[in-house]
């Protein structure tokens, strides 16, 4: 085993604590790569609360990473010692299904191998994910930075980037669609700068009408604010595509009421079971749909899209020793808009 060192959940109060965590030996298709710099994805908080009375797995979040390659197995190919390199939020699948040959492996009918908090398909141990100084990973499920790209800043695009970008795709946004992207967040904020380079007419739509410049400035023509029923009604039928982004259960038929006819609402909250008034998906044909993680053709698709454009998200970088500072900021909506950790704290 290799020795590094990390932020876990301990005790029943769901603080993490810096920890001496272990890593596998490389496999001959593994990389060793230093971890650099981490995203703070609001997945990381509903799991650590999740975790509020203790119990359960090893903790340690994290899961939309930059860093540098230090060390390669026998049998790599793509990368070798100091390459910058990105890791998401899944590490592994199956490779024989029918997505996995789709080049879908986020929807793997065995279930992809999560960066945290999953069982590794080999040894059955339990991941543990990129809020640490290393982490070991297959070759195939880590992506080559593009040149361009900051690595703090890019970061955020292995998880919230890429989450956002399939639906996109997957729904045909482009020139002349209208996008509407409820929540402005993590996942939020780049959903807008990502359809607006695609081309797309594109609103935000917020309980917090001080994100309203921001919105603008992320190249949104403007700010529908959730809590006005005058301005709701306005917007009634208004838009090809819904990206809902928000991170609290609610109801769905404000959101539904906004979505044209044929339109879609993608709901992309980890949310568990929700309840969907039918009436709102019939007025319209609306269809209501999902989406999460990216397959590796889409996952460095969307990076070279991003490096194309120059988009990458924007972030408030802190030292890694603040981690629980920030997810008590995250947990308060106190975030414009990704919280990224800085790793080198940790040596
Ligand atoms: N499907 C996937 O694979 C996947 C991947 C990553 C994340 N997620 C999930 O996506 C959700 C968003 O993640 P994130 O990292 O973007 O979170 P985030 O940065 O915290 O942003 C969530 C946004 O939702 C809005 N919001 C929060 N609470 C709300 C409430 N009670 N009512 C209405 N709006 C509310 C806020 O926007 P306004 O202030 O603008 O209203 C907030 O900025 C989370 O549930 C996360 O677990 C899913
Ligand atoms: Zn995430
Ligand atoms: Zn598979």
């Amino acid at each position: 085993m290799r020795s590094t060192v990390g932020w876990q959940v301990e005790g029943p109060s769901s603080t993490l604590r810096r920890m001496p965590l272990e890593r596998r030996d490389l496999r001959p298709d593994d990389l060793a790569v230093r971890v650099d710099y981490c995203g703070v994805c609001h997945t990381d908080l509903h799991a650590v609360s999740a975790r509020d009375g203790g119990g359960g797995r090893p903790l340690v979040p994290g899961h939309e990473f930059t860093g540098v390659v230090t060390e390669t197995g026998p049998a790599v190919t793509r990368f070798t010692v100091g390459d910058p390199v990105a890791v998401g939020n899944i590490v592994d699948s199956c490779g024989e299904c029918a997505m996995c040959r789709a080049g879908q492996e986020n929807f793997c009918h065995g279930f992809p191998t999560l960066t945290y908090d999953g069982i590794d398909r080999h040894d059955g141990s339990a991941t543990l994910g990129g809020y640490s100084r290393e982490y070991v990973v297959r070759e195939r499920f880590a992506y080559a930075l593009p040149a361009g790209l900051d690595p703090a800043a890019a970061a955020p695009l292995l998880c919230a980037g890429i989450t956002v970008w399939e639906p996109l795709r997957a729904l045909g946004v482009g020139p002349g669609t209208r996008v509407a992207v409820a929540g402005l967040g993590g996942l939020g904020h780049l959903a807008v700068k990502i359809a607006v380079a695609l081309g797309a007419h594109t609103s935000v739509i917020s309980r917090s009408p001080g994100k309203a410049d921001d919105a603008r400035r992320l190249g949104a023509h403007g700010l529908i604010v959730s809590t006005d029923p005058e301005q709701m009604a306005d917007a009634r039928d208004r838009f090809d595509v819904v990206i809902d982004t928000i991170s609290s259960p609610h109801d769905l038929g404000p959101y539904l009421r906004l979505v044209a006819m044929d339109g879609t609402l993608s709901h992309l909250g980890d949310l568990g079971p929700v309840t969907v008034e039918t009436m709102d998906l019939l007025v319209g044909r609306k269809k209501l749909s999902s989406a999460g993680s990216g397959g590796r053709p889409e996952t460095a698709a969307m990076l070279d899209f991003c490096a194309e454009h120059g988009i990458t998200a924007d972030i408030e970088l802190l030292p890694s020793a603040r981690v629980n500072e920030v997810l008590d900021r995250l947990r308060r909506n106190d975030v414009r808009y990704r919280f990224v950790l800085d790793m080198s704290d940790l040596d």
